[in-house]
């Protein structure tokens, strides 16, 4: 590494003595240690150290860890150390199909946690205490403060917590992400005082994570990438979903209900959440906000076509051309992104404040409006909850989408009820499929399931819902009625068939 370089990021001759190997570093973790790192998303997790951690394993030493991370992580922390063996227990949230393969077969014993509860379960020793964070940062203040890198994720209350702290200095990550980043800390109740925010912008804390210098016990330089994923191409039924939320908005402010620049979006990830938010450049909107999670693709464009002045999240998502996108353009990105840690990104206190408008992505919705978001026939694990609760339950308007059918159509998203639930009746007000949208704000339990199938149903399965919601109505209960014998019957019979049909 250049000198100039490693000055500019390293800031005090202190720090430097403290740079070491990958495999040294690992060396420092040991069997049966509680490890947090840094990382939200395939952004600014730890490579180096845990790809050294993965060989020590192969090379037959047994170290087994329990990791917890801000949320989805690259493939060098969940991937190749659970191929390892390293990972035995994993929280709050993962992406990766090796992590996934190895939760539903049981070797990895996995919580599937609301993401805002991570940094109070790690500042309590929930999950037991914290031995060692690893955290990738672009630079180290003379007094510690550590400058994290393309997320924030859990890392402020992983380096409060852990006994020692690896820091993984990555040449990659530009240093003009400095500033980006807002950090504010809660106090432990009955201390914890109001998060002084009050708009999506606002800054209240440092640019850096307070740490003390001796606590840092190792520093490792690297420029391993971020493992940034593609994006889906916006397919026409994310379009059609898109405009549909759209019109909503629409008619919600004609009515007088949301002001005509909306409340702060949040949408959650992957193909659908970005095509949602990427049709909202068409759209007549300006001076939009985000207060949400993650910071895709569709952010730039929003903000490049002047519809989004301000998106906060804790953490910079981009697919591959994205991530070239905004390293290209840092400055000008950065100036409309805050970064902050995920306690206060998805924190329930400034989501009410906000009137966050939320839109997440369900798996299945019963014609009740409960939500299936992570667990394919009630049986296999998919990713986990992420923030979707965090902001669900605490948006102005909830809203969920998904494609009316799956696997080729032998699938019916809308179900009499879902396998599994991760949000409730109570918290999903507006439900969206391709087809159409269905406001459940103010119906009955018998209402909704009419709005439900009337106007988010498949053709294909329409009649079905019907007659198993007027058989449910017959019965002498007249609120929220199931046939119990039947109710999960179109689940068993893709199980046995391969088809809801
Ligand atoms: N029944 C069974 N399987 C279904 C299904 C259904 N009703 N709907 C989708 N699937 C399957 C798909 O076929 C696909 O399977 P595959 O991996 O074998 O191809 C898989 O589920 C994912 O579906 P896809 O359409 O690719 O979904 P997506 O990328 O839009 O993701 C979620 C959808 C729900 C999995 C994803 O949004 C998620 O994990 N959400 C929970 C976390 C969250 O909301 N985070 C944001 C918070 S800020």
């Amino acid at each position: 590494m250049n000198t100039g370089e490693r000055e500019k990021r390293l800031r005090s001759s202190a720090l430097e003595k403290k740079i070491m190997t990958a495999e040294a570093a690992a060396k420092l973790i040991k069997d049966g240690d509680v490890v947090a790192t840094s990382g939200f998303t395939p952004s600014g997790y730890p490579k180096a150290v845990p790809l050294a951690l993965a060989d020590r394993a192969k090379n037959g030493e047994k170290i087994e860890i329990t990791l917890i991370t801000g949320a989805s992580v690259g493939p060098e922390l969940d991937g190749i150390l659970t191929e390892a063996g390293v990972i035995k227990r994993r929280f709050p949230y993962q992406t990766d199909s090796r992590m996934r393969n190895a939760i539903n077969a049981g070797t990895v014993k996995y919580a599937d946690m609301h993401l805002s509860h991570v940094p109070q379960f790690v500042d309590y020793g929930f999950f037991g205490d914290v031995d060692v964070a690893i955290i990738e940062a672009i630079a180290i203040n003379p007094d510690g403060g550590i400058v994290p890198s393309t997320s924030v994720g859990v890392s402020p209350q992983a380096i409060n917590n852990a006994k020692k702290v690896i820091v993984e200095i990555n040449y990659s990550q530009p240093l003009a992400l400095e500033g980006v980043h807002d950090i504010y800390m809660t106090e432990k109740p009955p201390f914890r005082k109001p998060i002084p925010i009050t708009a999506s912008g606002d800054r209240v804390g440092t640019t850096f994570i307070p740490c003390d210098l001796d606590k840092i016990v190792a520093i490792v330089e690297t420029d391993i990438t971020d493992k940034v994923r593609p994006l889906g191409e916006i397919d026409a039924d994310s379009k059609k979903i898109s405009n549909h939320i759209i019109k909503f908005f629409e008619a919600e402010v004609a009515a007088g209900r949301l002001p005509e620049n909306l409340l702060p979006l949040q949408s959650g990830v992957g193909s659908v959440a970005n095509a949602v938010m990427a049709g909202l450049v068409e759209s007549n909107f300006t001076n939009l906000t985000c207060y949400t999670e993650v910071i895709q693709d569709c952010m730039f464009d929003l903000i490049d076509a002047g519809k989004v002045t301000v998106a906060s999240g804790t953490s910079f998502t981009p697919s591959e051309q994205g991530q070239i996108r905004l390293y290209d353009n840092i400055d000008h990105y950065t100036k409309h992104c805050v970064l902050r840690p995920m306690e206060i990104s998805n924190h329930p206190e400034v989501a009410r404040r906000l009137g966050v408008l939320s839109m997440n992505t369900a798996i299945e919705i019963d014609i009740y409006g409960h939500v299936n978001s992570t667990n394919i026939m009630g049986s296999r694990m998919m990713n986990g909850i992420g923030g979707s609760g965090d902001f669900t339950r605490n948006a102005y308007i909830s809203i969920f989408t998904t494609v009316s059918t799956a696997k080729n159509g032998d699938i019916s998203s809308i179900v009499p009820m879902v396998s599994h639930v991760d949000h409730t009746e109570h918290d999903v007000q507006v439900v969206v499929t391709e087809l159409g949208l269905a406001d459940l704000r103010g119906l009955s339990p018998r209402e909704r399931a009419r709005a439900i199938i009337e106007n988010c149903a498949h053709p294909d399965y329409k009649a079905r819902l019907l007659d198993y919601l007027e058989r449910a109505e017959a019965l002498p209960t007249k609120h929220e009625s199931h046939l119990v014998d039947e109710a999960l019957s179109w689940h068993s019979k893709f199980l046995k068939t391969g088809s809801m049909k």
